[in-house]
Order: C-alpha cells, then sequence, then structure tokens
C-alpha cells in the first residue's frame, strides 16, 4: 500500500513494513541521492534529538535539502497566535513533506488534514511517535530476525509514553506476541491499548518485579520516567523504581536484546565499555537504524 503520510502506526500493513525493510537495507548498503529537487521541513513544538536530526540526516543523505524551525513553540509565528492548521497550509507551500513533533495529541492528524503535502508524525503529545515503532520493529528485525513469536517487556511509563503506544499498535499486527508491561501502578499501560491487544489476539499481562521478567523476554524495551509529562509526586514515586544495572544483566537471556527509544536517564545505569562490547545491548544499533528507516520512509512518500 502506498502511503500519503504517516499520523499513526495502524496506518502501516504488513507489506508495507517489510517494503520499508527493504528500501531501509538498501540505504543502509548505499544511496544514490534520488530526491535533490525536493525539501523537507521539521517543524518541532517539542525537544528532540534523534527524531530531527535523524529526518534532516536522511534528507540530506538522499540529496534533498531541509528547511526548519529549531523550536517551533518559540520561533514560529505559533507565538503571535497562528493556528496549527494555517502554520501547516502555509508551510506547505514552501516544501514537499513536513515531519511534526507536536506536544498536543491529534495534532498530526489535524495537520495531515489540511496539508497539500504529505506530514509525518514525529511524535504527538501521549498518543503516537509511529516512526520510532517503526525503527523498533526494524531493530528487532535485525537483531533477533523474526517479528512473530516474540516475548516482549514494557518497562517504565507506559502511560505517558508515546512510544510504546506505537509500538504495541505495530505488533498487534504479527502473530504469536507475548507482551509483559511493568510499570508502577500510576503509570500503568492505558485501557484503549489493552483493547487493542485483546482484538488483534495479543496475549499480555502486567508485573510489578522486572527481576522476575527478565530471564524470559526476548525483548526487553525500556523507556524512560518523563518527568515533563507528570507531576512531581507521580515522578518521585516512579524514578529509579525499574533498572538495567551490571547486576540484573545477567538475568537476561543470551539471546535476548535490551531496546530502549532514548534518551535514557536512571533507568539504563551501565558502564559505556558494557555498553559497547555487551551484545544484547542494542539501543545504539537502534538509533542507526532510525536514520535507515525515516530515509526508506522519506522516498517512499516522495519518489
Ligand atoms: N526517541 C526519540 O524520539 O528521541 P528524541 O526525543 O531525541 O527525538
Amino acid at each position: 500500500m502506498k502511503l500519503k503520510n504517516l499520523v499513526e502506526a495502524q496506518q502501516l500493513d504488513v507489506d508495507t513494513i517489510f517494503l520499508l525493510f527493504s528500501m531501509a537495507d538498501k540505504f543502509k548498503k548505499s544511496v544514490k541521492k534520488p530526491l535533490t529537487k525536493k525539501i523537507l521541513t521539521t517543524l518541532f513544538y517539542e525537544p528532540s534529538t534523534r527524531t530531527r536530526l535523524s529526518f534532516e540526516s536522511a534528507m540530506l543523505r538522499l540529496g534533498g535539502n531541509v528547511i526548519s524551525t529549531e523550536n517551533a513553540k518559540e520561533f514560529s509565528s505559533a507565538v503571535k497566535g497562528e493556528s496549527l492548521e494555517d502554520t501547516i497550509r502555509v508551510v506547505s507551500k514552501y516544501t514537499d513533506i513536513i515531519i511534526l513533533r507536536h506536544y498536543t495529541g491529534g495534532s498530526a492528524e489535524i495537520a495531515a488534514s489540511v496539508s497539500t503535502i504529505p506530514v509525518i508524525n514525529a511524535g504527538d503529545g501521549m498518543e503516537q511517535h509511529p516512526t520510532q515503532a517503526l525503527l523498533d520493529i526494524y531493530t528487532i528485525w535485525n537483531e533477533i530476525g523474526r517479528l512473530n513469536n516474540i516475548k516482549i517487556a514494557m518497562v517504565g511509563d507506559l502511560r505517558y509514553g508515546r512510544t510504546v503506544r506505537s509500538l504495541c499498535y505495530l505488533l498487534g499486527k504479527f502473530e504469536g506476541i507475548e507482551i509483559i508491561f511493568i510499570s508502577p501502578k500510576h503509570l500503568s499501560i492505558k485501557d484503549d491499548i489493552k483493547d487493542y491487544l485483546k482484538r488483534h489476539k495479543v496475549v499480555f499481562r502486567e508485573e510489578d518485579e522486572l527481576g522476575n521478567v527478565l530471564p524470559e523476554a526476548d525483548i526487553i524495551y525500556m523507556t524512560r520516567i518523563q518527568k515533563e509529562r507528570m507531576t512531581e509526586a507521580e515522578y518521585e514515586k516512579a524514578k529509579g523504581v525499574y533498572r538495567i544495572t551490571q547486576d540484573n544483566l545477567n538475568l537476561i537471556k543470551p539471546n535476548a536484546r535490551v531496546l530502549h527509544p532514548l534518551p535514557h536517564t536512571e533507568e539504563i545505569n551501565l558502564p559505556i565499555q558494557v555498553e559497547q562490547s555487551d551484545k544484547r545491548i542494542a539501543y545504539f544499533r537502534q538509533v542507526e537504524n532510525g536514520l535507515y528507516i525515516r530515509m526508506a520512509l522519506i522516498y517512499h512518500l516522495l519518489e
């Protein structure tokens, strides 16, 4: 299926996912700069390192050009009261594709509804981050060679985290998936995701103890406690509760992998030497995969 935009992970069917994987594999090997006449705009109303810079790098590697507002919340005409709809209608005239990160859930859908060019959701509030989920499953595919029959532990801030939501939506498209959610009670996964998983026959359960789950998981998907999205009291109750350390690393299966959308804080507490030498620690390879999967997605939308 040819996508016109990417607003939510549910839009990606299995054939399109594997088409994007094979394009990403090709871009990993070599690129012939096919998009020299195209312009990509990053419009970010929330901070980012990976998503914004990897999209910009992806476009430059494809031979295209990039225009950007570094901090659209402060430096775009949003400050003067311009609506998101008007901003998108204006930017659509200058560029060929918009990469939007916004603090409000549903904003990517609004943007796509008024845009005359493709829009990619680079994170909308506490809703979704579909390109992160796509690079997450590309990493799983690369690391363990399958997307069916996987037991995955999702750990940390599951209530406010948009990456786990998008990842659940994508995993629901595969067979034999089992998810173990591990979070403080006040940051547990929301009911709409549980309902989706039930409808898609994904087996899941909720656990309190990370140590009990580490020996059985094929993938351990750690997430940061997002201080910026919760009250101080919520944060204090959750901070440092679930951590990967040298002490519990030995509980993880030899062929399992630890993923994290990054940035991480205290939930990963490993020396750099261990991160570099232990093949189970996959989150920096995950970062690199993000570049190739975003190249594939831009190319797919603009070719
Ligand atoms: N994973 C992710 O979205 O990172 P950034 O916030 O740095 O883009």
